[in-house]
């Protein structure tokens, strides 16, 4: 895996100026409307996500996940997508399935992290960073946004669709999920579940543009 530092073009003794320095003129270099690309961008947002969540847990030492507030601090969301389970052998299942992703070389679209900010539901953070996960409702009645909840925890204000037995498995809802652990992983576009074919609603039309692409 390509380091971070080398993503942001600095050097790995890099204080946190200087790598929000360097992130501010890469994010821009990398834009698409600067002449980036969507995975040049995402790769930039991925090197700065994990730094300065590596930076966070310096400062807040052993914190456990009881004092983590929400309201105030960023979470940092490690994602899988679904979809590229089967190509790789890999099954949702797997106890490894994370370190396996991070060993190999995975589109950021598929893999990588990013920094929730307080106050966006999972499914916001990913779409202000330029991910395009799934969802239809947005509202808590269908299984398009669903994540599997791998570590960490998502609090879900609404849910009119998961029973109880999905929850148990640690499935959630991304559109109002709201991550309250400093860490979480999740496999996103797990909505391609069996078991959740019959909770899907057809997607919006963006998504299904975005398949045909
Ligand atoms: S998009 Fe329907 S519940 Fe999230």
């Amino acid at each position: 895996m390509v380091s971070p530092f080398d993503v942001l073009q600095i050097d790995s003794g890099a204080d946190e100026e200087e790598i929000a320095q360097a992130y501010r003129q890469r994010v821009k270099e990398a834009h698409p409307d600067q002449g980036g690309s969507i995975s040049e961008f995402q790769r930039v947002q991925t090197a700065y996500a994990k730094l300065e969540g590596d930076y966070s847990v310096e400062d807040h030492g052993s914190e456990s996940v009881d004092e983590f507030d929400p309201q105030r601090e960023k979470s940092r969301i490690e994602y899988l997508n679904y979809e590229i389970l089967d190509d790789h052998g890999w099954s949702h299942t797997d106890e490894d399935l994370f370190e396996k992703a991070a060993a190999v070389d995975l589109d950021p679209a598929d893999y990588g992290e990013f920094l929730a900010q307080p106050h966006e539901s999972l499914l916001e953070a990913a779409e202000n960073r330029g991910f395009v996960w799934p969802y239809a409702c947005r509202g808590g009645a269908c299984a398009n946004c669903a994540v599997g909840v791998v570590e960490g925890e998502l609090e879900m204000p609404v849910n009119t669709i998961l029973p109880p037995a999905m929850i148990e498995r640690g499935i959630r809802l991304s559109c109002n999920g709201m991550p309250v652990t400093a860490e979480m992983k999740v496999i996103y576009n797990i909505k391609h579940l069996p078991e959740l074919d019959e909770l899907r609603l057809p997607p919006r039309p963006f998504e299904q543009a975005h398949a045909n692409d």
